[in-house]
């Protein structure tokens, strides 16, 4: 019998700050105008001072455990896709642990920037089709706000804080379907934090982005995936029901609908709202659109995402 990874329930946590990109005009030389016609974000949201990445991620885990029907004693495995942990040790998927009264089973950080959510929902895919975990928490959780440098309006204007989060259970229906990931760190230097361990704690630890290669990297890659993603489940652009992308820019994200001839009232689209929240960014726009009943049990969904590294990879899944 061919076991799946299914999605058992959704959740998501905002911090309560909203910041608009009026209050942006304040300090950076932008305007409100440049920034909704250039990205298509018009508020993001930002975390309080003390709150933390793992306080995102406890909220979004506690829905997303609601929404399944399931206890902490029913999860067998926590993976964390975060670039911001509370600390460098121990892994934010040990901190979450503990907060959620979980003992014994594995815990660890997955760290691919705005992939991240991809590639810690393929690893924990791979954990339940092997029979390895039955019950798997699965986070994305992001403060980008903190690693921001704030008089920068290349990047300042687009990020925003948050987490989202599923769990998934071993079944015979499907379920995910296939899973692609990607990464070429030939292309490092496009988007990344310098600052780090190896050089002392040395560096700056803020965001720096060349925006517009990334920009122009992330349509042609995205282009390509959408069409690997298919033929690994023997589909065609006309079963999908739903786009789920990761939510970085509009203009982004209209060219890859265009690319699957899926009409925009077919993708689910949170960066106005929401603003680039890295790993959290795909989870979370699940959860809105399951969450208002967009998505229905038996659709077919295509999330992707690209973020520093390079990373870049898609899940097809049945939900
Ligand atoms: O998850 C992955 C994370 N990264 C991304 O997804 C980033 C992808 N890139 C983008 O979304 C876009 O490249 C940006 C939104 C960052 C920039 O948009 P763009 O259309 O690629 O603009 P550009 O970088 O080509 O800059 C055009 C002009 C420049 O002025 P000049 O040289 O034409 O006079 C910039 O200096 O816009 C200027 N500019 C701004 N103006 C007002 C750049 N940022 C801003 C700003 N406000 N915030």
């Amino acid at each position: 019998m061919t076991v799946y990874s299914r999605i058992l329930g959704t959740g998501g946590c905002l911090p309560e700050r909203v910041v608009t990109n009026f209050d942006l005009e304040k300090t950076l030389d932008t305007s409100n105008d440049w920034i909704v016609e250039r990205t298509g974000i018009h508020t993001r949201r930002v975390a309080a001072e003390g709150e933390t990445c793992c306080d995102l991620a406890e909220q979004a885990a506690r829905r997303a455990m609601a929404a399944a029907g399931l206890g902490p004693e029913a999860i067998d495995l926590i993976v964390v896709a975060t670039t911001t942990p509370d600390q460098i040790f121990p892994s934010t998927a040990c901190l979450l642990q503990q907060r959620l009264g979980i003992h014994g089973c594995p815990a660890f950080d997955v760290q691919a920037v705005c992939t991240g959510f991809i590639y810690a929902l393929t690893v924990a895919d791979k954990f339940v089709r092997t029979g390895s975990a039955r019950r798997a928490l699965v986070v994305g959780a992001d403060t980008t706000s903190r690693i921001l440098n704030w008089e920068d309006r290349g990047t300042a204007i687009l990020f925003g804080d948050g987490a989202g989060a599923v769990v998934i259970e071993a079944s015979s229906d499907p379920g995910i379907l296939s899973t692609k990931l990607h990464a070429d760190g030939a292309y490092k230097d496009l988007l990344q934090v310098p600052g780090g361990i190896g050089n002392g704690g040395a560096g700056a630890p803020y965001m720096e982005m060349r925006g517009n290669e990334v920009f122009r990297m992330a349509v042609t890659i995205l282009g390509r995936i959408v069409d690997e993603a298919l033929e690994a489940a023997s589909m065609t652009r006309a079963d999908l029901d739903w786009l789920v992308p990761h939510q970085a820019n509009i203009r982004i994200i209209q060219a890859t609908a265009r690319k699957l001839d899926l009409p925009m009232e077919r993708v689910v689209v949170t960066v106005g709202q929401h603003g680039n929240t890295s790993a959290a960014s795909v989870p979370l726009a699940l959860d809105v659109a399951v969450r208002d009943g967009r998505i229905q049990r038996g659709q077919t969904l295509l999330m992707e995402a690209f973020g520093g590294g390079l990373t870049w990879g898609s899940i097809l899944l049945r939900y």
